[in-house]
C-alpha cells in the first residue's frame, strides 16, 4: 500500500486483502437530512475505532461511498469529475438496471459478529431519516470461491498495481486518493449451472475451474466471462479494477448471489466491462456468466479521501468546522487498528 504523505491524501480502506466476512449496505437518505449525514460520516472513523479497538486481530474497516444525487444536495465546492448516477444497460438479453441508493458501507473484517456490530452502530448514527435499500451479508467460501463454485478475484490487481487501478490520482487533484465503486447485487440460477459439466462451465468463465488456470486464448471462447472483461487500453496495456466479490444466500429460498464490488479511479473502465457482458463486445457477443446470473441492482458512489470524508464542505456555507461535529472516539494510530483503513 503507499504510503500516504503530505500531497498524497490518506485513502479510505480500500485497498485490504480479501476478509471472511463483510456486510454491503445500501442508503438512500431523506430530503433535509443532508447536515445531520455530512456530521455523521464524520464521525465513521470513531465508530469504527470504538468496535474495532476491542479486538484487533479482526481487521475490521469501512469504505463509505456517496452517491452522485447526494453529493450535489449534501456537500459544496467542487465535484468529482466522473461523478454520476450508474448508468442502466438493456442488452438483447440481459439487463443491468440502476436501482437508488445515496450512501454505500462496505463493511469488512475478519468475523461475522464484528460486521455486524459496526453495521448496527453506523446505521443508528445515521438515524431514522436514512433507510437501508439493500443489505447483504457476505461471507467467504472455502479458497475465495464464488457460489458457481470458481476462485473469484484472482486477477484483481495486487502490490503496487492496487492503488494505480483504483485510486484518483493528479487526474483529478482536488480528489485524490478518492475512487469510484459500482456495486450489483447478482442472483444465479444454480440448478441451471450444475446442469452443466465442469468442462462447460470453465468454458463460460475462461479459467479452470479447480486449478483455477486462465483457459489459452485459443481455447478461451470471446463470450467467457474472462475474455469480455480484458480491456485494453490505446497502448495494448490491460485496464485493471479492484473487486472484492462475496457469496451470499438464503438456503431455505433457494437464493444463492454474488455481490460484485469494483472500485476503480476511472469508473469508464467498470463501465467498460459493463457494456461488454451487457451488450456484447462486439454487440450481441455477451457474457455467458448472465445466462446463469441475474444483476438486481446497480449503483455507482464515489469514494473520498479520508480527511475529505471527515469534513465535507457544507453545500452552501463553506467547509464545516470539526469543532461543530458531534464528539468522535478518540484515535489512536499508535496501534495501528480502528482507523479507516
Ligand atoms: C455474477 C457476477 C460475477 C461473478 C460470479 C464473477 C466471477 C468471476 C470469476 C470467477 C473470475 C475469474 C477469476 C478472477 O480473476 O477473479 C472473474 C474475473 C473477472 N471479473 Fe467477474 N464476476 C462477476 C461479475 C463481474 C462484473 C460485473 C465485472 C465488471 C464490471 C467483472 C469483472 C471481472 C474482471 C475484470 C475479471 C478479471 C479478468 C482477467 O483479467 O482475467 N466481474 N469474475
Amino acid at each position: 500500500m503507499a504510503t500516504p504523505t503530505a500531497q498524497t491524501p490518506e485513502p479510505q480502506a480500500i485497498l485490504q486483502a480479501p476478509s471472511e466476512a463483510a456486510i454491503f449496505l445500501v442508503l438512500c437518505v431523506q430530503e433535509s437530512a443532508e447536515d445531520h449525514v455530512r456530521d455523521a460520516l464524520a464521525d465513521v472513523g470513531g465508530v469504527i475505532r470504538s468496535v474495532g479497538f476491542r479486538i484487533p486481530d479482526g481487521r475490521l474497516s469501512c469504505v463509505v461511498g456517496i452517491g452522485s444525487a447526494l453529493w450535489d444536495r449534501m456537500v459544496g465546492g467542487p465535484r468529482p469529475a466522473s461523478l454520476h448516477p450508474f448508468v442502466e444497460l438493456d442488452g438483447p438479453s440481459h439487463k443491468a438496471p440502476a436501482t437508488p441508493g445515496d450512501l454505500l458501507l462496505h463493511i469488512r473484517a475478519g468475523r461475522a459478529d464484528l460486521c455486524f456490530e459496526l453495521a448496527q452502530r453506523l446505521v443508528g448514527r445515521l438515524g431514522p431519516s436514512v433507510r437501508v435499500v439493500d443489505e447483504v451479508h457476505g461471507f467467504k467460501s472455502f479458497d475465495e470461491r464464488d457460489l458457481l463454485g470458481f476462485v473469484d478475484g484472482t486477477e484483481s490487481p495486487m502490490g503496487r498495481a492496487a492503488p494505480a487501478a483504483a485510486l484518483i490520482g493528479a487526474e483529478d487533484a482536488a480528489f485524490a486518493s478518492g475512487s469510484y465503486v459500482i456495486v450489483q447485487r447478482y442472483l444465479h440460477d444454480l440448478s441451471a449451472w450444475d446442469a452443466l459439466s465442469v468442462a462447460e462451465q470453465e468454458l463460460i468463465v475462461g479459467r479452470t475451474k479447480l486449478s483455477d488456470i486462465e483457459l489459452p486464448d485459443e481455447v478461451k471462447p470471446r463470450n467467457s466471462h474472462v475474455a469480455l472483461n480484458t480491456i485494453l487500453d490505446a497502448e495494448g496495456k490491460q485496464r485493471q479494477v479492484l473487486r472484492f466479490n462475496m457469496p451470499f444466500g438464503r438456503v431455505g429460498d433457494g437464493e444463492y448471489g454474488t455481490y460484485f464490488i469494483g472500485y476503480a479511479r476511472d469508473p469508464g473502465v467498470l463501465e467498460q466491462m459493463l457494456q461488454n457482458m451487457f451488450i456484447g463486445n462486439p454487440p450481441g457477443n455477451t457474457d455467458r456468466i448472465l445466462d446463469f446470473s441475474t444483476a438486481r441492482t446497480g449503483t455507482l458512489f464515489f469514494v473520498p479521501a479520508l480527511d475529505l470524508l471527515e469534513d465535507l464542505p457544507a453545500r452552501d456555507t463553506g467547509r464545516s468546522q470539526p469543532a461543530q461535529r458531534a464528539s468522535a472516539a478518540p484515535r489512536d494510530e499508535s496501534l495501528g487498528i480502528g482507523g479507516l483503513r
